[in-house]
């Protein structure tokens, strides 16, 4: 029996619930081993109106059942993605959103607006939880009426699905998902990494450049689980659900807490066909439990 795994998120119709998370899929075209087949959408690395150079290496360190990183944002600027990135997407046969970040709430304005209309860009992934840059990222994150502005001011620049990255490092999550969604948010993406920090002992500092990073993998998943659900139970619109999905299991237990979708990162990194696996997962779960489709699966979400 084939399952129905189409779903309807944030303003575009998707082959199927599972996602490749932004910066852990590049944009989709640097690596030949990365497995497209399943992919229901990509989000791209984050980029910013100008090209950055991101974090000074080290930026990766492994933890227990996780990563840190500090990429700092690296990108190379929307021009050069209108020039070598989204024609190819514009050929793809599932929709590419551009994951975008500014310093200020100006900026993201005006990078939604010089990406709004060009061929392949399917929509936005606005990142307002980046945790590794100085200015900008997880401040806008942190306060509803921040969030609301960045949100806001990308929604009025674009008739495109305008989809918003939250951050964990917040007391209320549900504040902010609900910020977003009156500001005029499709949908929202929850979550981004937390952050933490690790040391070299025999250096005397830390084991990556910038001081602290973003934990990913697992060792997050049960946390992202929890804030994923708190935000699908604050809004209307869709959430999609990430944080340690490794496996078809991981991403099940996002969408029984509520989320319409899910993304997959840091897994990409061990398995480059990760996504592929959670796809299939999923739709074999479904099969054998006698679903005809995703949307029959039953979501566990108390309404307060
Ligand atoms: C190396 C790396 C780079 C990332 N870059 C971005 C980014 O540019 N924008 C963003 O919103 N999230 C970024 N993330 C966060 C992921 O999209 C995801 O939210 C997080 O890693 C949790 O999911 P995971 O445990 O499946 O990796 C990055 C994560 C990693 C590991």
């Amino acid at each position: 029996m084939s399952v129905d795994m189409t779903v309807r998120i944030g303003g575009l119709q998707l082959r199927g619930p599972v996602m490749a998370a932004s910066g852990t899929f590049g944009y989709g075209t640097e690596v030949p081993l990365l497995e497209r087949r399943a992919l229901g959408a990509m989000v791209s690395k984050g980029i910013f109106l100008k090209p950055r150079h991101g974090t000074a290496p080290p930026r990766i360190a492994e933890t227990p059942s996780g990563m840190l990183n500090a990429i700092g944002l690296q990108g190379p600027g929307a021009e050069a993605l209108i020039r070598d990135y989204a024609p190819q997407w514009a050929g793809w046969e599932f929709p590419v959103l551009v994951n975008i970040n500014g310093e200020s709430v100006s900026d993201y304005g005006e990078l939604a607006a010089r990406l709004d209309g060009v061929p392949g860009v399917a929509g936005f992934e606005v990142n307002i939880s980046c945790p590794n840059v100085e200015q900008g990222g997880m401040y806008f994150g942190n306060d509803p009426r921040a969030a609301a502005a960045v949100t806001e001011a990308v929604r009025r620049r674009t008739r495109l699905p305008v989809w918003v990255k939250l951050t964990p490092m917040v007391a209320d999550i549900g504040v902010i998902a609900r910020a977003v969604e009156s500001a005029g948010a499709d949908a929202v993406s929850a979550v981004n990494t937390f952050v933490g920090m690790s040391m070299d002992i025999n250096a005397y500092h830390p084991r990556l450049s910038f001081g602290t990073g973003g934990l990913s993998g697992p060792a997050i998943r049960p946390l992202a689980v929890h804030l994923a659900h708190q935000a699908a139970r604050a809004v209307d619109i869709p959430v999609i659900g990430v944080g340690g999905i490794m496996r078809a299991e991981d991403a099940l237990e996002f969408l029984i807490a509520g989320c319409t979708a899910v993304q997959v990162g840091t897994a990409t990194f061990v398995n480059p066909k990760a996504i592929a696996d959670v796809h299939d997962g999923i739709a074999a779960y479904l099969a054998t439990k006698g679903f005809a489709s995703l949307a029959e699966l039953p979501r566990y979400l108390p309404r307060d």
